[in-house]
């Protein structure tokens, strides 16, 4: 199997909130490629997380420095009236859950018209069959490997199968949608995913990319290794 590069994505979630603005910087000068921030409302999951001030403020510090690209994981309810936000705010990717609108079909559409690239985010009980006919409007399709919500979870095995089904499916109708992780990404979960599942993209939190005892560089570069 076709090995393809890796897309990491750093989850902002994790970041030492005290000193956003310099650990961007630093993390903007390594070889990483897509921001990862999470929205949350409080409903769609259980839990309060960040909104499109850090956004607009990690789109301001990129645009000076290696212009990443930034993307939304939209965890709230009816993300349709707020993605026009988002994309005003410097999302390039828009992630939204299909149980969190009633069309998510058309919010897809909606993002498309506004120029940025789709997203949908299956949850651990969420099925491709649930998602199939909109697979050739999604450019990334991001699988959960925890509950949504909480940074820090373990990685659910049983979410494996979803990963290689996912990727064979894509293989099977000559799709071109991304695939990514998002959640309890190890270096056991990663490397197995990348080399048996042909999933190249990885949000990455606390267990390999923050709080480590290497720079956000060195991480980076030895999670390409995985
Ligand atoms: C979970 C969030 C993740 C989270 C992943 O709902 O969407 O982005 O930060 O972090 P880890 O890798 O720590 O599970
Ligand atoms: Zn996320």
């Amino acid at each position: 199997m076709e090995e393809k590069r890796k897309i990491l994505c750093p989850s902002i979630l994790n970041l030492a909130i005290d000193h956003i603005r310099e650990e961007i910087e630093k993390l903007d000068a390594t070889d990483m490629d897509i921001y990862h921030v999470d929205i949350m409302d409080g409903r769609f999951v259980p839990n309060f997380a960040m909104s499109v001030r850090e956004l607009e403020m990690i789109r301001r510090i990129t645009d000076k420095g290696h212009k990443r690209l930034i993307d939304c994981h939209m965890m709230v309810m009816e993300p349709h009236r707020y993605v026009e936000m988002m994309a005003k705010a410097g999302a390039d990717i828009i992630y939204i859950h299909p149980e969190s609108e009633l069309i998510p079909s058309a919010t897809l559409e909606q993002i498309q018209r506004l120029g940025k690239k789709t997203g949908l985010v299956l949850n651990p009980c969420t099925s491709l069959e649930s998602v199939r006919s909109m697979l050739p409007i999604t450019d990334y399709v991001m699988v959960m490997g925890v509950n949504p919500g909480f940074a820090g979870r373990d990685f659910m095995p049983y979410t494996r199968e979803k990963f290689a089904e996912l990727n064979q499916y894509r293989q099977d109708h000559g799709l071109s949608y991304h695939l990514v992780l998002d959640g309890g990404a190890t270096k056991e979960v990663i490397s197995d995913l990348y080399h048996n599942c042909g999933i190249e993209g990885y949000v990455l939190g606390k267990q390999e990319l923050f709080f480590q005892k290497e720079d956000y560089a060195a991480c980076i570069d030895r999670i390409r290794g995985f």
